[in-house]
């Protein structure tokens, strides 16, 4: 039988960007929960053989209740205090698992993932060991250092990073180990793990979608629940 596909919906957050009182992903767009919206996308989606939810301490029991309702939220396990501590409590969770297991990693916070861009990285992952979702930067990005501008890259090779980012198992394993013995280590996403840690495994970029959005601030909220009820223009 071949190797299960496994998501983790890393909803280990408590949402200070928001600053709703309550871990933002426990909010409610479209009459469902943010976390619950992450988690159907991958329960729904047939390259998937198991979801893995992380949650903020505090809050196992509702992300529990939330998981509940879906056959392949396979278990909802505790995370740390930081993006890269709840990575690594679902990659203990997956010790067992063969090296060429296929990982996604999501933020619970972006709640209209949908089955193409999901099914744009389980492809390329037949022939890539991490692979990232990208959309075109609409603004010019900047290097700023010390209030000056430092160096202006050319919009057009400029994208932003969306969830999921894919891996087998074993190239996310090895990235961490060495990531976790580095006393330097920062970075904000798995894919940024990969590139420091492994810099010779390429991180192939998938096209992302405009509805992809993370759920971070207040106005995000506005129109999350706009895009879960009123549908959206084509993006
Ligand atoms: N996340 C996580 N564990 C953490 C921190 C973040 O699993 N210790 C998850 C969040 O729940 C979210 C995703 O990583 O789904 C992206 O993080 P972010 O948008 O920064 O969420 P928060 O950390 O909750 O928000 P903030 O930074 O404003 O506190
Ligand atoms: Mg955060």
């Amino acid at each position: 039988m071949a190797t299960r596909t496994v998501a983790v919906v890393l909803a280990g957050g408590t949402g200070e960007r928001m600053g709703a009182g309550r871990p933002k992903q426990l909010i409610e767009v479209g009459g469902r929960t943010i976390l619950g919206h992450s988690i159907a996308a991958f329960d729904a989606h047939p390259g998937i053989g198991e979801v893995v939810v992380v949650m903020a301490s505090g809050h196992l029991r509702e992300a529990a209740a939330i998981a509940a309702p879906f056959p392949k939220a396979a278990a909802v396990i505790e995370g740390g205090d930081s993006r890269t501590a709840s990575t690594v409590a679902a990659l203990r969770v997956l010790a067992g698992r063969p090296g060429e297991t296929r990982v996604l990693f999501h933020d619970a916070a972006r709640p209209f993932v949908d089955a193409a861009v999901i099914g744009r990285v389980l492809d390329a992952l037949d022939g890539h060991e991490a692979v990232a979702v990208g959309v075109p930067a609409s603004d010019t990005i900047v290097v700023v250092e010390d209030g000056l501008v430092a160096s202006m890259p050319a919009r057009e090779t400029m994208s932003r990073f969306q969830t999921p980012q894919g891996f087998r198992l074993g190239a996310i394993r090895r990235a961490y180990e060495l990531a976790l013995a580095d006393p330097g280590l920062r970075a904000t996403d798995d894919c940024g793990i990969v590139h420091r840690y492994l810099p010779d495994v390429p991180i192939r970029v998938v096209a992302g979608s405009e509805r992809n959005l993370k759920v971070t601030r207040p106005l995000d909220v506005v129109v999350a629940e706009h895009l879960a009820t009123a549908g959206h223009p084509a993006m």
